[in-house]
Formats: C-alpha cells, sequence, structure tokens
C-alpha cells in the first residue's frame, strides 16, 4: 500500500541573468525567427560564473523551508533531480544538506534527466509510504548552460538554469497538493539520442582542455517523434488507470521543452489550449526544474486553483518518461 504524498511550499528560483535569442546570434549562426517559430523560446535564464547547480538548490530550498514554515533540523531526508550536478561525487543533495546544515539527513541525487521530477514524486511517495511522518525537501535543479556548447546552433538554443523545490510530507499542510498517481518509465536502447558529457567517458590528462564529449549533445528530429509518441501514451495510459477522461482534469502542465512537442501532444490528447500552462517563452528547456517551475508559476499567477487537478508530464534523457496526477 503506498501513502499519502502531499506536495507543500512549491518554490522556484531563475538566475537574474536573461540571454535572449538575439543575444544568442551573438555566440552562433541562428536568428530570433528561427528560434521562436521552432520552439517557442525568446530567452532563457543563465547562472553566474562563480554559481553551481547547488548554489541555486540552495536559494530555492531557503525559500521553500521559509514558505513551509519548517525548520531544516525537522527535515529527514533531502533529494535533488539534477543531471548537471556540481561533480560525479558528492551529490548535490549532500551539498546542499553541509550548507543548509541539515544534519545527518539520508540525502543523494536522482538521475532521471528531465523526468527527474516524476521519479523523485514516485521515490518520495515510496519513502514516505517506509516512514509516513517523513519530511522530505525535494529540489529539482539545472545548471545545463554549463554543458551547453556555444557554437552549437542545434542545442545551444533550447536549454536554460532554473531550480525548483517542494516539501514532501503525509501530513496536510496549508497550500498542498496530493500526489493521486505517478507513472515512471525508460527505454535504455536509446540512451544515444540525448546525453549531457562530464563523466569517466570524458578522458582528459591534466591540461587538456575540454572536448566535444564534455557537452550536451541530442538528435533533435528523433528525440521530437519519440517526446511526443511517449508523453501521450504515458499520460493515457495514467488516466486509464485512475479511470479517468482528460475532461477530469482542470490544467495541463507538461515538460517545457519546446512549444511544437507541448501542441504536438495536447493535440493527441485532445485538451483545449486554454487547459495548458506554458512558460517555455521565458525560461527554455530547464530539464529537470522544468514541471516544478512550471507549477509553481502557475500556481502564483492563479491558473491552479484549491481542489483543481493538475496532470504533468516529461520526457528525457535514458530515455525516461513519465506522468502524474496532483490534486491541489
Ligand atoms: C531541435 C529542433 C527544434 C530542430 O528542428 P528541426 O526542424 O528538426 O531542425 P533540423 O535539426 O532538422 O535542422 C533543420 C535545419 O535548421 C538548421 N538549424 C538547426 N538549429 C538551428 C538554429 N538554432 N538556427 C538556425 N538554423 C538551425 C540545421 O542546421 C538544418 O539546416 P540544413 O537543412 O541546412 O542542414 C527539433 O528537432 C526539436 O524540437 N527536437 C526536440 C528537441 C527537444 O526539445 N529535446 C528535449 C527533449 S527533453
Amino acid at each position: 500500500m503506498s501513502a499519502t504524498c502531499r506536495l507543500s511550499a512549491l518554490q522556484a528560483y531563475a538566475p537574474d541573468t536573461v540571454l535572449s535569442n538575439d543575444d544568442l546570434t551573438k555566440l552562433t549562426d541562428t536568428s530570433d525567427e528561427w528560434i521562436f517559430s521552432r520552439t517557442g523560446i525568446k530567452e532563457r535564464h543563465k547562472l553566474a560564473d562563480t554559481q553551481n547547480a547547488s548554489d541555486l538548490a540552495l536559494i530555492v530550498a531557503r525559500k521553500t523551508l521559509h514558505e513551509a514554515g519548517l525548520e531544516v533540523g525537522a527535515l529527514t531526508h533531502i533529494l535533488a533531480a539534477t543531471c548537471t550536478q556540481d561533480m560525479l561525487s558528492p551529490s548535490v543533495a549532500c551539498i546542499l544538506a553541509g550548507a543548509l546544515n541539515a544534519g545527518p539527513v539520508m540525502a543523494f541525487d536522482i538521475s532521471a534527466a528531465c523526468t527527474g521530477f516524476l521519479y523523485g514524486l514516485s521515490l518520495t511517495r515510496s519513502l514516505l509510504t517506509e516512514n509516513p511522518d517523513a519530511n522530505i525537501l525535494f529540489v529539482c535543479v539545472e545548471a545545463l548552460t554549463r554543458r551547453i556548447n556555444w557554437t552549437d546552433r542545434s542545442t545551444c538554443v533550447l536549454f536554460g538554469d532554473g531550480a525548483a523545490a517542494c516539501v514532501c510530507s503525509g501530513n496536510a499542510g496549508k497550500g498542498s497538493a496530493v500526489l493521486e498517481d505517478v507513472l515512471c518509465k525508460s527505454d535504455g536502447s536509446l540512451s544515444g539520442l540525448i546525453s549531457v558529457g562530464g563523466g569517466t567517458a570524458c578522458r582528459y590528462a591534466k591540461g587538456d582542455t575540454v572536448g566535444d564529449d564534455f557537452f550536451l549533445h541530442m538528435q533533435g528530429r528523433e528525440t521530437y517523434r519519440h517526446a511526443v509518441r511517449q508523453m501521450t501514451n504515458v499520460c493515457e495510459e495514467l488516466l486509464a488507470r485512475n479511470g479517468l477522461a482528460m475532461a477530469a482534469v482542470d490544467l495541463f502542465v507538461p515538460h517545457q521543452a519546446n512549444m511544437r512537442i507541448i501542441e504536438a501532444v495536447g493535440c493527441r490528447l485532445n485538451v483545449a489550449a486554454d487547459r495548458v500552462f506554458t512558460n517555455v517563452e521565458h525560461y527554455g528547456n530547464t530539464s529537470a526544474a522544468s514541471i516544478p517551475l512550471a507549477l509553481a508559476q502557475a500556481c502564483s499567477v492563479g491558473r491552479i486553483r484549491p481542489g483543481g487537478r493538475v496532470l504533468v508530464t516529461a520526457f528525457g534523457a535514458g530515455l525516461t518518461w513519465g506522468a502524474a496526477l496532483l490534486r491541489f
């Protein structure tokens, strides 16, 4: 039997520096018209040279704990979903735990790229089944611009940095959402379609400049095809196993990767555009942070009201994908 998993104090943070499409035309051969018409993206945020993913995580974690009215000492777990951790080890979650002075909490990262929020929700539900009194700080954070090759126009225009976090617990809380269900999948045979470098496959001697394998790579066309098919399928499967039709969903919040993917999935699921929330125009693809960042914004502008049911779905490197139903 699975426990109640409540999300509260959902907060988001994006670094101050904004790169517009016009800014990118100074770095690579592209145009605002090409980027906006193919992706719906106008601008994205970029962390400062002195910051890492854990710095963004700390900012959003403090906002979240403040909003939740929770002392750091009340936390039992810290989870961080990211594909752009500061280093392979220690985890962002451990670095964050240290910065928060969180004591001996269980802390670890989740590597599921853009599906990290959904994998994390599935995991927090399991942790809450084991310990219904747990208070889990769940942070989704990306520093993707660190792994962008600014001369690769097919990828550099798509991604941005950002963070979002919430507290997951089994107890009722003000402004909280209940996780109704979550479904996560993967297909490792397609792991070559999207990759973020920087791991042990990068073989450098001291003093070498980094090579192409350090950066993010993606086969755009092929990724697009799988993204549309798998997000549509997993939403249909999740709705079906909960005995729900799309009409029972008040707001659809898909992974903010690309407006054309969002429209194609919305069309296949038969969701009217006014029931789809998007902010990809101003953030680009922030991978694991994308959905919680959009949810936080949707709440703050009144697009999600108490009692509203929200369907979220994501797709990313792995390949991984999934969907979840949240009742606010
Ligand atoms: C990336 C994406 C927008 C590219 O659009 P596309 O129509 O497939 O474009 P292609 O890659 O086939 O390239 C078409 C042309 O545009 C060019 N091009 C690519 N990026 C460009 C850019 N930023 N500016 C100008 N031209 C660009 C290509 O070089 C190519 O030129 P050519 O025909 O002279 O060779 C699209 O494939 C996509 O959205 N994929 C999914 C990406 C995604 O969101 N992934 C994340 C999932 S988590």
